[in-house]
């Protein structure tokens, strides 16, 4: 979900997501990094999409962004003392945890997440954390070596098993000078988070895939070509893990069968990591017998060394000859003993989309598949969003430029409908 500038009409912020922040109480928690002015367009995105803003800052966050901008922005007065000092009047940080529907701390220092992850509540930021029942979503944003400290990672591992949510933030160039990952995530992609948060806290929705059982492969395969040497592709593996992780939010058992990836497991899913096409088939036809669908969206190697060097390949003087054998294609398998079950399949194609796409639908008899072309701005590999058109045999469906966790959203969507 790596969106550019904080534009309303940005991907994430327009459609459903907006419709999951109308009438929404959000509490923004404001603290003292560079990257609090962008919690400003932030608050106006939520602002426009529907929702109720209330601002509660930290004493050093009043330096980098004035409560005059963020109250007229949230229009509400901005909270950062316990008390008023004029008049004595009590802000009650627990009254802001019960009012708020989620608490979205943006930007949130290395300071504030370690103070966060002890328990310290020296200023009302903090004890309102302390004191909220509403999910908490956290927006890092610092240098790249803060970022990287491993008290930062432990103080971050923390929250998240205590249920925090954390937004990663991205890299680029940073307020120091220096490139790296540390910049906070941009607004839009930010508003969008909390948008899908909010509709997927939706208790019906958390039920609707109860008792249902599904297969998500993810992430790029490795064929060795040597203990040292591989064959891989750019597949990170997040497309599948918001899909994997929007099944398992509303109740679905899923097996995920993973790739090499870097990413957390999503919350409520068993997983399974394999490295080559050869580990992913057994895993995946072992969970698929169980399963009611399966999700095909690993970038699954189609050839593999015919043989694997047991010890590191020398180098010669003149070419390398590698013959490669083909993979078994673990989506064909499951979809010749499929019976009843549901098969949803990826196409990432780079030309004459729609009659590839079309063809890999028949010919591995999936119920639908999702096709993504990589000449389009936003799709494809790493980033975090994409553009994909549904194609099933009644039809196509082409959806907008979105982020990964909203296509996650309407492929569970799609295949709710299709198990109904
Ligand atoms: O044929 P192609 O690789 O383009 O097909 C893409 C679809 O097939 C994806 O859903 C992918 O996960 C799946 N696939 C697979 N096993 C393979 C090759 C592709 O499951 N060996």
């Amino acid at each position: 979900m790596d969106l550019q500038g904080g534009d309303i009409q940005q991907p994430g912020t327009g459609g459903r997501t907006a419709q999951a922040l109308a009438g929404r109480r959000i509490l923004l928690g404001i603290t003292g990094s560079i990257a609090a002015y962008k919690a400003a367009v932030l608050c106006r995105l939520l602002k426009t999409a529907g929702a109720e803003v209330r601002v509660v800052m930290t004493p050093l966050a009043k330096q980098f962004i004035t409560p005059l901008t963020m109250a007229t922005l949230s229009k509400n007065p901005i909270l950062v003392e316990f008390f008023d000092p004029e008049n004595g009047a009590w802000n009650s940080h627990v009254s802001l945890g019960e009012w708020a529907d989620c608490y979205l701390i943006a930007p949130a220092t290395a300071n504030t997440l370690a103070k966060m992850s002890c328990g310290i509540a020296d200023n009302l930021l903090l004890t309102t954390y302390l004191s909220a029942r509403c999910p908490i979503v956290v927006s890092p944003a610092m240098d790249l070596d803060m970022y990287a400290h491993p008290s930062t990672q432990e103080n971050l591992q923390r929250l998240a098993a205590r249920g925090v949510r954390i937004i990663e933030p991205a890299e680029g160039e940073l307020a120091s000078g220096l490139t790296g990952k540390g910049r906070m995530a941009e607004p839009a992609r930010i508003a969008a988070y909390v948008g899908e948060l909010l509709a997927a806290e939706d208790p019906e929705k958390k039920k609707s895939l109860q008792g249902k059982r599904f297969v998500v492969t993810a992430g790029a395969t490795i064929e060795a070509i040597d203990p040292v040497r591989f064959i891989s592709n750019h597949s990170s593996g997040k497309m599948g893990y918001a899909i994997a992780g929007a099944l398992a939010a509303r109740g679905a058992q899923v097996t995920l069968v993973s790739g090499r990836t870097s990413l957390p497991t999503p919350p409520g899913t068993k997983r399974v990591d394999v490295l080559s096409a050869a580990e992913m088939y057994e895993a995946a036809t072992a969970a698929f017998d169980d399963a009611d669908g399966a999700v095909m969206c690993a970038a699954v190697a189609d050839y593999t060394p015919d043989t694997v060097s047991e010890t590191k390949l020398k180098k010669g003087d003149g070419e390398l000859c590698i013959t490669l054998r083909r993979t078994r294609d673990i989506a064909a398998e499951l979809g010749a003993r499929k019976g009843g079950r549901l098969l949803v399949g990826f196409a990432l194609e780079t030309h004459d989309e729609q009659a590839h796409a079309e063809a890999k639908l028949a010919k591995k008899n999936f119920d639908f598949i999702v096709l993504n072309s990589l000449r389009d701005a936003g799709a494809g590999f790493r980033g975090d969003t994409n553009k994909v058109t549904f194609i099933d045999r009644c039809g196509r469906e082409e959806l907008p430029l979105l982020t990964k966790t909203e296509v996650a959203e309407r492929i569970a969507d799609k295949i709710q409908s299709m198990l109904n």
